[in-house]
């Protein structure tokens, strides 16, 4: 199914796992058919405008206030912002190899680690990037996150995620967005997964806006898919966590969250295969900047400076003429987040690895490798396809502070710099 709302019309999906328990003309009945509650999740403001406005009615057998008292929890990794103390972030590039497997049991929120982040949880404004590397189901347990959405972009192994709305599953290549509230569990499909998630505290992810490229390109709306209403009717235990102003709360209760029979609206779940991306760039000379690889963005009060970027670097034509072809060397302004789901980046030769990731924050000069530059300055320009390679960035207009275990961790390159040490002076006259 399409997620039209993505284009800012508003559009309604619905969904029903027994015929008629959606109610037909109104949203909260006296009497919901079979015994149902009627119960809004509001993803906005009562009073957003219309076309931004997001809300959803579910029918379920419980509704979500019968759970127990909230106590306190610690994930000792999984870390909010703004941080309680952390130490200076250095203006370094950095890089770091990737997650190893879990040597205990773990599952998708144990495992998750926060490598950086920005904004605040109260303002609603920035983002944080965790990792996870999980080999467990999240059993008899939920997770909802009232700080912001997940973007979750697997790297290794498919996953299964159970949702108020219907269950998604996705494999790498895929990513999908759990929005605020909603509440949901990750079981991997195999024996491992690990990925990367962009939490999202701002505004929520749109498709960006197309301008001169007009009505198609990019990522089609047709393509993002929604889950179909599966519910569970158990009155056994479940833990319900929780992630509020930063810390980390549980609760006992005793049905199944995902207890939702029928449900209408516009805010849902989705996800989306990124290799139905249609890639735009240039057929002349030169590069198009890397916005024209966004998928999509959270945009800030300032038009044109997102809160938050998702932008991929898929398997695609290469065919500048008279033109050094690998990303340029550049400082951004915005910082720059980016991960490799598989294949090599174009602008590395090596140490940028699947799994692994690397931040070059604002104004921190980055561009292709010493190794890189020698070949592609020097090789006969020909069409080429950049096949096997899927990387993406996630772009923040606010710079990345580092958590202390992104600063401390023995996967950090602690050589990264030197992959531009042998760049040679070419200058002659
Ligand atoms: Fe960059």
């Amino acid at each position: 199914m399409s997620i039209q709302y993505l284009t800012g019309f508003g559009n309604e999906f619905e969904s029903e796992a027994i015929n008629g328990a959606l109610p037909k003309n109104q949203n909260a009945p006296q009497k919901v058919p079979f015994g149902l509650y009627a119960e809004q999740l509001s993803g906005t403001s009562f009073t957003t405008p219309r076309k931004k406005n997001l809300r959803t009615w579910f029918y379920r057998i419980m509704p979500c206030v019968n759970h127990k008292h909230f106590k306190p929890c610690t994930q000792p990794f999984f870390l909010s912002y703004p941080l309680k103390k952390h130490p200076p972030t250095p203006p370094h590039r950095f890089r770091w190899n990737p997650l190893p497997k879990p040597v205990s049991k773990l599952n998708f929120l144990e495992s998750l680690t926060t490598v950086a982040g920005n904004g605040g949880v109260s303002s609603q404004t920035g983002v944080a990037i965790h990792i996870y590397s999980c080999n467990q189901s999240m059993k008899k347990q939920a997770f909802y996150n009232a700080d912001g959405a997940f973007l979750i972009v697997p790297q290794s192994g498919a996953l299964s995620i159970q949702t108020e709305f219907g269950f998604l599953e996705m494999e790498p290549g895929e990513v999908c967005v759990l929005q605020r509230g909603m509440k949901f569990s990750v079981s991997p499909l195999e024996n491992y997964a690990r990925g990367y998630v962009c939490e999202n505290y701002g505004a929520h992810f749109e498709l960006p806006e197309l301008g001169t490229i007009g009505a198609n390109g990019l990522a089609y709306p047709r393509h993002f898919q929604i889950p179909t209403t599966h519910y569970e009717a158990s009155a056994s235990s479940f833990k319900l966590f929780c992630k509020f102003q930063g810390h980390l709360w549980k609760a006992e209760q005793n049905h199944s969250p995902f207890d939702v029979v029928a449900w209408h609206g516009n805010y849902v779940p989705y996800k989306y295969d990124l290799r139905k991306f249609q890639t735009v760039n240039t057929v002349s000379f030169d590069h198009c900047d890397p916005s024209i690889f966004t998928v999509l963005t959270s945009p800030s009060d300032t038009p044109g400076v997102a809160n938050l970027d998702f932008v991929i670097f898929p398997e695609r034509w290469s065919l500048a003429e008279n033109t050094f072809r690998p990303p340029y060397y550049h400082r951004n302004m915005m910082s720059e987040f980016m991960g490799l789901i598989y294949g090599q980046y174009d602008a590395k030769q090596k140490g940028f690895v699947p799994g692994g990731f690397s931040i070059h924050n604002c104004m921190s000069a980055h561009g292709p490798d010493s190794e890189t530059h020698n070949k592609a300055s020097s090789q006969k320009l020909k069409p080429q396809y950049l096949g096997n390679t899927l990387a993406f960035m996630f772009e923040t207009r606010f710079v990345f502070q580092l958590t202390p275990w992104a600063l401390s961790t023995k996967l950090l390159q602690k050589d990264y710099e030197q992959c531009w040490s042998k760049l040679p002076a070419l200058f002659h006259k």
